[in-house]
């Protein structure tokens, strides 16, 4: 699979063109952001890391009747997806009152929320991912009713099997972001996950413990992420004797 130019760049990944026009390849970087890029470092082998710990998940998904980008991993930074226009939304899941949930909200981080939540936040690094609501979704035509609803629908069983996922390796699924694009098959446009789904994208917390497994290492200087990704590669039976 030979990668032409880049089609776009982003704080952690790049998207390459390839030969073939309905898919593409996707580059996991180590830069480590926050705060919308106000923090900024590079974090050696975070990439590698990503990378295997998206595709684990990305294939379970696949596995458990999720629809998404996936089609197989290329190398240790290098992943072949379907290309998909992105829905510029982050649809962000909440189980536990964590981040900048806790701060608008003033709630104690670690609370259960009474029912899963979700949130949507435009995807506008200019405008620091403002959070807005269905009906901005459907004013500035992001996306239509059904899409909408649909998302929702997708990202309340992502959830679940995610929160089964993480249970059964003893780590507890606060809130994690996803994302969404449409697919076109030739023959129906599909709305199907796309993006990562890793550390950097999830609250992972160590079920006994609470020890924080995921990026708010890197956001609250807890130092150890390398540590902590790989503790959840490890524990999701992924393979780092080559690492
Ligand atoms: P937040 O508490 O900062 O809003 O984040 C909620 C979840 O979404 C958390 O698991 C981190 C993830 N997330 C991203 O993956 N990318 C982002 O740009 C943001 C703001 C959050
Ligand atoms: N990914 C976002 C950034 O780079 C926000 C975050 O994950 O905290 O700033």
């Amino acid at each position: 699979m030979s990668k032409n130019k880049v089609l776009y760049e982003g704080k952690a990944k790049q998207l390459f063109l390839t030969e073939k026009d309905d898919e593409l390849i996707q580059f996991f970087k180590d830069d480590a952001t926050a705060f919308n890029k106000k923090k900024h470092e590079i974090i050696d082998s975070k990439g590698v890391l990503n990378n295997l710990i998206s595709e684990n998940i990305f294939n379970y998904l696949g596995k458990n009747g999720i629809p998404n980008h996936f089609i197989k991993r290329l190398n240790e930074r290098e992943q072949l997806i379907k290309k998909v226009e992105i829905i510029p939304i982050e649809v962000v899941v909440r189980n536990k009152a964590a981040g900048t949930f806790t701060k608008r909200f003033g709630i104690e981080e670690g609370k259960d929320l009474p029912e899963t939540l979700i949130e949507f936040n435009l995807k506008d690094d200019e405008h620091d991912d403002p959070l807005v609501s269905d009906e901005h979704i459907k004013v500035f035509k992001w996306a239509n009713q059904n899409e909408i609803d649909e998302i929702k629908e997708k990202a309340i069983v992502v959830n679940r099997l995610l929160s089964e996922l993480f249970n059964k390796i003893d780590i507890i699924l606060v809130d994690f972001k996803i994302e969404f694009g449409r697919f076109n098959s030739g023959k129906k446009v599909e709305i199907i996950l796309a993006d990562e789904i890793s550390p950097d994208s999830c609250r992972l917390w160590d079920i006994k413990s609470n020890e924080k497994l995921d990026k708010d290492r890197f956001r609250r200087n807890l130092g150890g992420l390398i540590e902590a990704y790989k503790e959840v590669a490890t524990r999701l039976g992924i393979d780092l004797s080559n690492f």
